[in-house]
């Protein structure tokens, strides 16, 4: 199974919530590719903003070796799901999707159960703390999808709806 967190710069949000998955599923026990993208392409080949690498590194993640890129079509069919940060990054990946294009999309605390919780808030224009609430935010919504999809990898499933 394989997972794309999608943003918007993909240098706060998304970095964020691939660096915890990653450490999370393997502690966890699940075989799951993990990879974060942009839907904009200012910042692709950029590292993560510094904010979001302080507060990572607190909490004992590491996300220097990380660099931006921007979504692009092979994406689709590349990856099982698609977890947008926000409905606006929701809505771009639907209206970019290419005809043939195999991935689920969902919002990301959708997935992770935390449905009422609705989009992870941009960080960007704010300070630390908010960057800490984004980080906080992602710890519960990939222990969400640790639960959601230990389940269905119990039931034989791939994770997927069954549409
Ligand atoms: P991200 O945050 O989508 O969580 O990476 C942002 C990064 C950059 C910009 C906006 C949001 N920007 O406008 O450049």
């Amino acid at each position: 199974m394989s997972v794309l967190f999608v943003c918007l710069g993909n240098i706060c949000r998304s970095p964020l919530a691939a660096v915890v998955a990653r450490q999370r599923f393997r502690l966890a026990g699940l075989a799951i590719d993990v990879d974060s993208c942009g839907t904009g392409r200012w910042h692709a080949g950029e590292p993560a903003d510094p904010r979001a690498i302080q507060v990572a590194a607190a909490a004992g993640y590491d996300l220097r070796s990380h660099r931006a890129r921007q979504l692009c079509a092979d994406d689709y069919a590349s990856f099982d799901w698609l977890l947008a940060m926000d409905t606006d990054n929701l809505a771009t990946l639907r209206q970019r999707a290419p005809a043939g294009g195999t991935a689920e999309m969902s919002l990301f605390l959708d997935a992770a159960g935390l449905g009422k919780a609705g989009s992870v808030p941009d960080p960007y224009h704010g300070g630390l703390g908010d960057f800490e609430a984004v980080l906080r935010l992602v710890e519960r919504g990939v222990d969400g999808l640790i639960e959601a999809w230990s389940r269905t990898a119990v039931e034989g499933g791939t994770g997927r709806s069954a549409s």
